[in-house]
């Protein structure tokens, strides 16, 4: 029988890569966009979410209900970025980015698991990033975010196992997507102690998702994911140092591997 998907911010970058490739393999894909009108040229049906709003949220269930029968996998994929230094980052709007990247994307695992648990089968794939496992600097509040998303995902696999749910993160490194036009910048202050570096660090991090993979690449992850039987917990996928910055993580001394990450952002 075919298989329900559903993607979350599909109206761009990885989202929307993800859902074509899926709907073109035969998949009943639903997307979702804030703006479904502004993308009628997709070739899958795209419906209004806003993650930010609990509200909104619930309408799109409310919806969704009346186009599918069933749900069998939940790609838990918008998301936005934010940066900033620790100490000067606006905190409404760290509490909204986590409204977008961490409680939206819980508050869609919560309304999709009765769906699922009626079926006695299901998967949840939560996009975190590379940065989920890695404090980066002038991005604390992202990593942070997609690491709260990273963790939460862990327990709940353990939850959800015996009803025949699967759950999994995918981190990506970079890719070439519209993610930087998109993010909350903080602004720059003049005078501020962090003005060089974090105007350093910014201008590294854009170059880095301009010269990113091709989002291709993460939707061929997530078709793997669907056709596999069981999932391990956390999955990386990008450039080859970008993954083995996660293995460097775990073996070198704390501090080496700090250098390694302030050489990485000019610090
Ligand atoms: N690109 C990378 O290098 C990279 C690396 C690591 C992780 N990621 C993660 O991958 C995911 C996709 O990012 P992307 O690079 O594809 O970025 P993107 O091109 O900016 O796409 C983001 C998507 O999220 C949706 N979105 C944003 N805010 C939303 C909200 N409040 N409610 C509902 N939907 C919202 C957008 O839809 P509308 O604007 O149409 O609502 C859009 O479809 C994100 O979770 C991101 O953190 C990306």
């Amino acid at each position: 029988m075919q298989q329900t998907v559903l993607v979350t911010g599909a109206s761009s970058g990885l989202g929307k890569s993800i859902a074509t490739h899926l709907h073109s393999l035969g998949y009943t894909v639903i997307g979702t966009s804030r703006s479904p009108h502004n993308y009628s040229d997709l070739p899958f049906p795209l419906l209004a979410l806003d993650l930010s709003s609990q509200a909104s949220i619930d309408l799109f269930f409310a919806e969704l209900a009346t186009k599918i029968t069933q749900l069998d996998v939940l790609v838990n994929n918008a998301g936005v970025g934010i940066t900033g230094a620790v100490e000067e980052v606006n905190l409404n709007a760290l509490r909204a980015h986590f409204d977008t990247n961490f409680f939206g994307p819980l508050a869609m695992i919560q309304q999709a698991l009765p769906l699922m648990r009626s079926a006695g089968s299901g998967k949840i794939i939560n996009i975190t990033s590379i940065g989920a496992s890695m404090g980066l600097p002038f991005r604390g509040g992202y990593s942070a975010s997609k690491g709260a998303l990273q963790l939460i995902s862990e327990a709940l696999r353990m939850e959800v196992a015996e009803f025949g749910i699967e759950v999994c993160t995918l981190a990506p490194g970079d890719y070439a997507t519209d993610i930087a036009s998109r993010r909350y910048y903080e602004p720059n202050k003049k005078g501020s102690p962090y003005e060089a570096m974090y105007q350093d660090s910014l201008s590294t991090m854009d170059e880095h998702v301009d010269e990113g993979n091709d989002p291709i690449e993460i939707a061929r992850a997530v078709e793997g994911f669907i056709q596999r039987k069981k999932l391990r917990p956390h999955y990386a996928v990008g450039p080859f140092m970008q993954r083995l910055s996660l293995t460097l993580k775990k073996l070198l001394p704390q501090k080496v591997f700090e250098r390694l990450l302030k050489n990485h952002y000019n610090l």
